[in-house]
């Protein structure tokens, strides 16, 4: 691939890093952007300096939604490399998100590479304590001024950091989590399958009514029978059963996790059996009842697993594993965690190291 010119207008840094990260709360100094219009294709590719963006009131994207999103991140490992994890996974994921709401596709290696440089530049803001990471943020929106309900002609592309704490500072913590059937996230044949605002709006007052009543979130049943499991929160989930491991088959209305994928991949090697299948919440209870539900899982970017203590569905309370991390989920936080941090060989090919160079400012 030809080196990819980028206009960079660079600040000072003020690299700053609190004691106490979060999550999503603090931005490095850089971001990149990119523009899209019929004529010019996606064209003036930059970094510059993370401000406010100019916004007309009518711009597209506000009113009707016309804009996709992913999460990935960056990790310092011991020797000082910077890795990204499948980043290139996630830009097909974002083109997929783009075609199902006429947004245009963007280049996935000219994606990569463009993050390599921005991170490059804000590279003394990715924390170096185990655990720590650099979340980011891709997303492209409808810029055009338009009030009809059309897709846009203008977008945008941008990329932004941010430096994240660990996900389980004191060690894995189960959640509590409530099945709904009061509410659906998405449905066969629409949004579910895209990284878009409108899947994120339609969880709110589900996650809301299930923390007013003690829960971390909710477990989502199909839109349509509300009787097969679909994904927890704002991750995909697995069914660890006496005898084989379940994950929902992709159905449309479920995300498609680069962790659960890689989590399927790992499981395969180690000779589990790992099916990909429609499981029903009835399904799970009768298996809790008999004494062949071992645990359930959570996987995205944001925890990597994240172990389910605490099961309600209607009246029914199910506590698995006494409210403690299962065997596998410790195993397979333990298998991605090391090799994010090159504690292990990364044997799947799956981080993409970024060159850590001189900036160039034109
Ligand atoms: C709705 C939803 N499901 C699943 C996931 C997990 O996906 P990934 O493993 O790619 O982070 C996410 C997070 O991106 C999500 O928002």
């Amino acid at each position: 691939m030809e080196t990819i010119q980028f206009k960079i207008k660079e600040r000072e840094s003020r690299v700053e890093l609190p004691e106490s990260l979060g999550f999503g709360k603090i931005f490095t100094d850089h971001m990149f952007e990119m523009d899209y219009s019929e004529k010019l294709g996606w064209h003036n590719p930059t970094i510059r300096p993370v401000e406010d963006l100019p916004v007309h009131p009518a711009s597209m994207f506000i009113h009707y939604g016309q804009a996709v999103f992913e999460g990935l991140k960056a990790f310092r490992q011991q020797s000082g490399d910077v890795v990204l994890f499948r980043a290139d996974k996630h830009f097909e994921r974002l083109n997929n998100s783009s075609r199902k709401i006429c947004i245009p596709e963007i280049d996935v290696d000219f994606a990569v590479e463009a993050l390599k440089e921005l991170i490059n530049i804000d590279k003394d803001w990715i924390p170096t304590k185990h655990g720590e990471s650099l979340y980011i943020r891709p997303f492209i929106y409808g810029v055009d001024p338009f009030l009809g309900v059309k897709p846009a002609k203008e977008f945008k592309f941008i990329l932004l950091l941010s430096p994240v704490a660990a996900y389980y500072p004191e060690g894995f913590k189960p959640v509590k989590i409530l099945v709904t059937d009061e509410y659906v996230r998405a449905v066969r044949k629409g949004l579910g399958d895209c990284k878009t605002p409108a899947n994120y709006a339609a969880s709110l007052m589900a996650g809301q009514t299930a923390i007013k009543k003690g829960f971390t979130q909710v477990l989502w049943l199909d839109g349509v029978e509300q009787k097969y499991i679909e994904e927890v929160g704002t991750m995909n989930i697995f069914i660890n059963l006496k005898n084989e491991i379940v994950t929902p088959k992709l159905n449309g209305s479920i995300l498609p996790g680069i962790t659960r994928r890689s989590v399927i991949e790992i499981l395969k090697e180690w000779n589990m059996n790992i099916v990909e299948r429609n499981i029903s919440i009835n399904e799970v209870v009768d298996a809790y009842d008999n004494g062949e539900l071992v645990g359930v899982f959570g996987t995205g970017t944001a925890a990597i697993i994240s172990p389910v203590g605490w099961l309600t569905f209607k009246d029914k309370q199910m506590t698995l594993n006494d409210g403690q991390p299962g065997e596998l989920d410790k195993k397979l936080f333990e298998e991605l965690t090391s090799i994010h941090y090159g504690l292990k060989e990364d044997t799947h090919n799956w981080l993409i190291h970024v060159e850590q160079k001189e900036v160039v400012t034109s």
